[in-house]
């Protein structure tokens, strides 16, 4: 977590722990929901261990004044605090972030909420939330990185680093709590709180593995997942808390439970009651409890069997991250330097952050706008500011509107301003007035997609496409013989196929934050050049989910798409025969693969790529094992006239192996800033982690000798495909 307490700070550890009776150990490992000001200042004075925000600087100072003064052992609280993508000001939501492919976009985010939400009495963030997923009817889709456990990995790691700081001791640090460890995102069926099982192998290879990039990034904490994997909850799992997470990977944070995680064990039904859920959470490893109601007399009673030894080990890992925060020192933060409205700056950021994670998925040339022109701006998206997206907290400072933000920086556009439809289609489309409004111009854009509160958390969708009247909008003004433009502000991939062939441009443009609708605006205009790409596969339709790029190729493989009408041959007797068109994996019933894959996404520049090269064609297992990795040297040229960002990918895919393999993994990516007209040399890496996989023999990971596919190249269907031999030894 900490790195290395110096010895002095370990001391003041023990020396505290050894004056504490159990009572006041077992304080220390709870965190409830906020309460009126006086519950929690009785909660502070009773010795409890961590508090959510109660709102406010001097609100913070008030109660930990009464923990330091008051408590029986002066222990300073622990302030708690979801801050997600930003505390006042809110950049994109992290999957959209995580299309920038640019790790600094949420290490930026990072610092500056860091910065804020200190500044206002928080010093323990429950993010960043890594948990893969690959089912977008999962609400909290928006809340991860993606269906990529590389970029959960860097980009969470990046998180780590933004709110920690250099040094957890900082003013402007706070501890991150790396979330939902782990399984979360492939709730069954993408229903929220769902059951999940899953293989010892799927799970270290894909759900585990952002997790052991936040940990090694020296995350403060870890909250366990709401979920079971195979039958018992992650709260009550000693393998997975325990015996991977502290023994294996050494993790010497804190491990929380999530809200009401613990008291779910009794409706999960593997605990009787209560304080026998307690038993069992922190006997499988838990450090500390959210819950939502608490009475700490209960406690000693609950947890009359918890060892001393479990129980010190808790404790321990709390007192060492309050030292580690440097809350011992100085608890308190200054009131007169509490920012309520952010600087400018920060909000710039936030605005040039929002641009680098739209993703322009397709356009026939009708982007970027160009004035003079005559545009109809419609759909829910024009004039609503509801850009923020999940999990915002009343602090967050408020979007406007693509309407307001597009008259501002497009002076040249002649703008027709209709809603034309609300989101939930409460509000029908009146295509009479649309059709009139459309009448006399140059290009419509249609801005739709989904409420912020229609994401996140207990927010699955069992139907991927646009909510509402919002399809047959865009069906209208294509009817309207003018090229139709849709920016799509979203918190999930949503199923376009009922629509995509009649648009001439589609920008995916998530939801961008409190400066989202300037960064729309930059986007479509060109003042600010596209270059996201999907950290998500976009579905044909909902029927295909779960669905990944990095999927295993089965034994029969299709080429081709699905049919749906009638066999021709007897099953009998022509089956096999058919392998190669029939008896394939695939549905009948739509064509083969996503709408979009992971990767995709474009650019208004043009770039042509040249020289790419592995630097050494063979590594041996042992050298790649020892640190070693192995590089890959390409050249970018922009051919356009306009300066523009590139993102590369790696892929590697292991031809042969004892394990099905995936058809392709990222194991290495860049995103290269190219001026028009000019070149830029890139290097990549990649080494032992993207090439092993779980083996459930004991062997835990290993990469096996064979050959390799490495595909490289700026998106999924423009690849260079280079090989690779990993040999046993030298010979
Ligand atoms: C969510 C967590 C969150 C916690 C505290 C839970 O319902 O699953 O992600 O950190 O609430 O607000």
């Amino acid at each position: 977590m900490t790195g290395t307490l110096d010895p002095r700070a370990q001391e003041r550890v023990d020396t505290l722990l050894a004056t504490m009776d159990r009572a006041a150990k077992l304080n220390q490992l709870q965190v409830t929901f906020r309460m009126t000001p006086e519950e929690n200042a009785d909660l502070a004075r009773a010795g409890i261990g961590a508090l959510f925000w109660p709102m406010g600087a001097a609100a913070a100072n008030a109660v930990q004044r009464v923990a330091v003064e008051e408590s029986p052992h002066g222990i300073p609280l622990l302030i708690g605090l979801d801050v997600i993508h930003g505390h006042r000001t809110i950049f994109p939501v992290p999957l959209a972030q995580a299309c920038s492919f640019d790790p600094s976009v949420t290490e930026a985010d990072g610092r500056i909420s860091a910065a804020e939400a200190t500044s206002n009495g928080v010093n323990w963030a429950y993010s960043p939330m890594v948990d893969v997923s690959r089912d977008p009817r999962w609400g909290r889709i928006c809340e991860g990185f993606g269906e990529d456990a590389l970029l959960g990995s860097i980009f969470g790691a990046a998180k780590v680093r933004g709110f920690q700081g250099a040094s957890l001791s900082e003013p402007t640090s706070l501890a991150a709590c790396a979330k939902h460890y782990v399984g979360y995102g492939a709730a069954e069926g993408g229903r929220d709180y769902n059951g999940v099982d899953m293989s010892e192998r799927r799970l270290r290879d894909v759900y585990l593995r952002p997790f052991k990039g936040v940990v090694e990034a020296g995350t403060g904490s870890v909250m366990a997942s709401f979920n079971t994997i195979a039958g018992r909850p992650v709260h009550a799992n000693r393998h997975l808390l325990t015996e991977i997470l502290k023994e294996e990977w050494g993790f010497d944070g804190v491990i929380v439970g999530d809200a009401d995680g613990v008291a779910n064990l009794v409706p999960h039904g593997v605990a009787r009651d209560h304080a026998e859920a307690r038993q069992l959470a922190f006997g499988a490893g838990l450090d500390v409890e959210m819950g939502v109601e608490l009475d700490l007399d209960e406690l000693p009673d609950d947890l009359e069997t918890m060892p001393d030894e479990r129980l010190d080990d808790a404790v321990r890992r709390v007192l060492t991250l309050k030292v580690a925060l440097g809350l011992f020192d100085n608890p308190y933060v200054d009131e007169s330097a509490e920012i309520l409205d952010p600087p400018g700056d920060h909000l710039d950021a936030a605005q040039d952050l929002a641009t680098r994670c739209g993703v322009l998925l397709a356009n026939d040339g009708t982007l970027p706008l160009a004035g003079p022109a005559k545009v109809i701006l419609t759909g829910p998206y024009a004039t609503s500011t509801d850009h923020l997206g999940a999990w915002v907290q009343h602090t967050g400072v408020p979007a406007r509107s693509l309407a307001e933000t597009l008259a501002e920086s497009a002076p040249d556009l002649d703008l027709t301003v209709l809603p034309a439809t609300s989101f939930l289609g409460d509000e029908p489309v009146d295509a009479a007035a649309v059709r009139a409004a459309a009448a006399g111009c140059d290009v419509a854009v249609v801005a739709v997609g989904e409420p912020s509160d229609l994401t996140g958390e207990a927010s699955s969708r069992a139907d991927l496409h646009l909510p509402g009247d919002q399809e047959r909008l865009i069906h209208v003004l294509a009817d309207a013989g003018i090229p139709v433009v849709v920016v799509l502000v979203t918190g999930r991939p949503l199923v376009m196929a009922p629509w995509l062939e009649r648009v001439n441009a589609v920008l995916l443009a998530w939801h961008l934050g409190t400066r989202g609708a300037e960064a729309i605006a930059d986007l479509l205009t060109g003042r600010a050049n596209p270059a996201g790409r999907l950290a998500v596969s976009i579905p044909r339709a909902t029927g295909q989910v779960p669905i990944h790029y990095d999927h295993e190729n089965t034994g029969r493989p299709a080429t081709t798409g699905g049919q749906i009408t009638p066999r021709t041959f007897d099953i009998g007797l022509e089956g096999p025969a058919n392998i190669a068109e029939h008896f394939t994996s695939k549905y009948r019933d739509l064509d083969l693969g996503p709408e979009f894959a992971f990767g995709d996404g474009l650019s208004y520049s043009t770039f042509a790529h040249a020289a790419t090269a592995l630097r050494a064609e063979a590594v041996t297992v042992d050298e790649l094992a020892s640190g070693r990795t192995v590089q890959v040297s390409t050249r970018v040229t922009n051919t356009s006239e306009r300066d523009g960002d590139e993102v590369l990918l790696v892929f590697v895919h292991d031809l042969v192996a004892s394990l099905a393999q995936p058809v392709r993994r990222l194991a290495a990516f860049r995103r290269v800033h190219v001026p028009a007209g000019e070149s830029v040399e890139a290097e990549l890496e990649f080494g032992f982690d993207q090439l092993a996989f779980w083996v459930d023999d004991g062997a835990g990971f290993r990469v096996e000798p064979g050959d390799f596919e490495v595909l490289v190249g700026p998106r999924p269907d423009d690849l260079t495909r280079l090989q690779l031999t990993i040999k046993e030894d030298l010979t």
